[in-house]
């Protein structure tokens, strides 16, 4: 991977793409070669889940079942969080509707967007089979009856809640309320798409030479 620190530290970036692109993937890769700062509201919502705050009450039949969380929640919960970064930062997961793209371009100005495409029949396969840790760290795992995989951090990486039940219905939820955002970045200019079928480390290197050429 390539290690380069951020000529301008004050890069704006949005992730989008289907469960299962690549998005938590490629931006944890981009934070550490740029040094911005990874927003991704499903990782601050199981978070909330797993503290069992009033939040996370609030929310978890949303996630469970693979629905989106109201826009009015989700715009708020974004909205504080990008109080926190004067640095720049790589949005995951946040827009994914019309509304909560115009919302956000009321809050700061983006960038640039990166779409990370990949055919929808992969999605399923890389879901059912990813492993995640309490660190953030994800894994593949061989087959789908593995239920845990040793993390370097000593924890478990263990399947997540969606990825047990609710895959098909957080694809079908992309297509009809996420997908038209490409056309919504695309006429404002600011969209390129990434070859997300690739290997992570080409994903990452076409995403990287998009964005400093
Ligand atoms: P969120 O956590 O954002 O989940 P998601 O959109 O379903 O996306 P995923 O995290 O499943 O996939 P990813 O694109 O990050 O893929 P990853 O890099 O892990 O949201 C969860 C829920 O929260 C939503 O359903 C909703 O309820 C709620 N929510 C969140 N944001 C919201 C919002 N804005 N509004 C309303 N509700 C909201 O990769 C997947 C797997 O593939 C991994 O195993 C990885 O290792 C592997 N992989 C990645 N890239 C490659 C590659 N190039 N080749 C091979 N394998 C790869
Ligand atoms: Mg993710």
């Amino acid at each position: 991977m390539k290690e380069v620190k951020s000529k301008d530290s004050k890069l704006n970036l949005v992730l989008l793409g289907a469960p299962g692109a690549g998005k938590g993937t490629q931006a944890r890769l981009l934070c550490d070669a740029i040094n911005i700062q990874h927003i991704s509201t499903g990782d601050i919502f199981r978070k909330h889940i797993a503290g069992n705050t009033e939040l996370g009450i609030q929310v978890k039949e949303y996630l469970d079942n693979g629905l989106l969380v109201p826009d009015s929640v989700t715009i708020e919960i974004v909205k504080l969080r990008l109080s926190e970064c004067k640095q720049g930062f790589v949005l995951d997961g946040f827009p994914r509707t019309v509304l909560q793209a115009q919302a956000l371009d009321e809050l700061v100005n983006i960038d640039s967007v990166i779409n990370i495409s990949v055919s929808i029949d992969k999605l399923a396969s890389r879901l059912a089979l990813r492993r995640v840790c309490h660190c953030g760290k994800t894994f593949t795992a061989p087959n789908l009856d593995v239920k845990s995989i040793q993390c370097v951090c000593g924890g478990k990486a263990v399947q997540r809640e969606d990825d047990k039940q609710a895959i098909v219905k957080r694809i079908s939820v992309y297509q009809s309320d996420t997908a038209p955002l490409i056309e919504f970045y695309q006429k404002q200019g600011k969209l390129f798409t990434v070859d997300g079928m690739q290997s992570i480390e080409l994903v990452h290197q076409s995403l990287y030479s998009k964005l400093f050429g």
